[in-house]
Formats: structure tokens, sequence, C-alpha cells
């Protein structure tokens, strides 16, 4: 069974009299534990398409199967639920708290989903400890490495066990060393099992990834196995 299965996607953003087609008639499928890397020119539809799979936005046209399980018409209540049960995200610019230390920022999404204190304090260590940001978790942001704050956002990505984690060029801004080692966590990531879907601008980066997807004007280019 695919995890990800989207058919004839289309999304259309319409501002007064324009109209982009941000992505046209896209279907694709994706399997549980599948590392895939999109790329595409700037405004091909690689952050559109991440943000429909990963149900922060409804695709205009099309159906979308997650799990095996029709979710085009759900609510935006329901996609919130779904969103929070089995998807993670990673951003180019972190977003994380500023007022928060590194900690607090990965507890959040476990007071969130209502986990008792004690549980949430030995979750939110253990994430801290995979991405390997232990020692510096009473920290806040801005006494931490872009290497270190994107490990931060990734421990608080990955939290709650999430089946798949969506990341937008998460090495967007970083130097390439420090990418590596970013890279070097999601491989970590994808032997444990986890589906990661990441946009990069970058061939090295997506070089990580097992499987290619190329997007041109809102369409699948390319779709190649590595
Ligand atoms: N909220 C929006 N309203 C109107 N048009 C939008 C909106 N978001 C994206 N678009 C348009 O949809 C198209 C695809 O945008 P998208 O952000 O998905 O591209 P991208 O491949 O992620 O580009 P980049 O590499 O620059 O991040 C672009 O033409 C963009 O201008
Ligand atoms: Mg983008």
């Amino acid at each position: 069974m695919n995890l990800i299965e989207l058919k004839n996607i289309w999304r259309i953003y319409k501002q007064g009299p324009e109209t982009v087609n941000a992505l046209r008639e896209l279907s694709l499928q994706i399997k549980q534990g599948e590392y895939v890397a999109i790329m595409g020119a700037s405004g091909s539809g690689k952050s559109t398409l991440m943000n429909v799979i990963g149900c922060l936005d409804k695709a205009s046209a099309g159906t979308y199967l997650l799990e095996g399980q029709n979710i085009t018409q759900r609510t935006d209540d329901e996609l919130a639920t779904i969103r929070n049960k089995t998807i993670g995200f990673v951003f180019q610019q972190f977003n994380l708290l500023a007022s928060m230390t590194a900690l607090q920022n990965v507890l959040l999404p476990l007071v969130y989903a209502g986990m008792e204190k004690e549980k949430r304090l030995l979750s939110a260590k253990s994430a801290l400890k995979e991405v390997g940001l232990e020692e510096r978790m009473q920290h806040l942001p801005s006494e931490l490495s872009g290497g270190q704050q994107q490990r931060v956002a990734i421990a608080r990505a990955i939290v709650n066990k999430p089946r798949i984690l969506l990341a937008d060029e998460p090495t967007g801004a970083l130097d390439s060393n420090t990418a590596k080692d970013i890279m070097g966590i999601f491989n970590r990531l994808v032997d444990d099992g986890i589906t990661v879907i990441l946009v990069t601008h970058d061939a090295e980066t997506a070089s990580h990834a097992k499987r290619i997807i190329k997007l041109k004007d809102g369409k699948m280019l390319d779709d190649l196995m590595l």
C-alpha cells in the first residue's frame, strides 16, 4: 500500500484577475520508508506540493490518499489532527520560538498532544539526543549556531514519532559542512523507518535521497530512483 498517493492534483491560486496553476494534474505515489528529494526551479511548485502533502494546504482538485484513506474532503480541523499525528515539518528558517529554550521548543508539540509531564520530558530529551544536541538543550535559539538550531527543529519535528518528515530546503540556510551533518541525521531517520521528503536546490543534498522527483511548472518532469 502507498503511504501517500496523489491523483491528478491541481493547486490553483486566484488573485484578482490572475490565476496561477502551482500544481497541474500531478500524480505521485510514495511508500512507507522512502527517502525522496523534490527538485525544480524557483516557482515550480515544490513548496506548494509539500504543503499539500503535509495537509497544510488543500488541493483545488484531485484526490489525496494518506495511508490508504481518502482525505481529500476532510475539514481543516480533521487535517490538523492528521497532521499532528502523522507528519513532522522542518523549514529552511528553523521557525523556533525565540523566547524558549531548545528543550522547551521540543516539548511544545507534546504539550499540545496532551502528554503527561514526565513522559514529555523523556521524549523531548530522547529526540534531542537523537540529533546530538543534549548538552545544549537549555540554550535559547539565539545562543545556538544555525546547524544546532536546525537540529532542534528536527528534534521538534520527530518528537511525536511521525511517520512522515517533510523538510522544505532544510539546508538552504546552512554552510556545506553543517548541511552534511543535517543530511546525516536524515539518513539515520530513514534507517529508523521514517519516510523523509525534502525539497532542495542542491544536487549534493539530493544525492542522499533514494529517489529524486523533478518539478517543472507544477508538473512532474522526472521521477528517478537512485
Ligand atoms: N499563496 C500564494 N498565492 C498566490 N500564488 C502563490 C502562492 N504560493 C505560491 N504561489 C505561486 O505558485 C507557484 C509555485 O510556488 P511554490 O512556492 O510552490 O514554488 P517553489 O518551487 O517552492 O519555489 P522556491 O524554490 O522559490 O521556493 C509560483 O508561481 C508562486 O508564485
Ligand atoms: Mg519553495
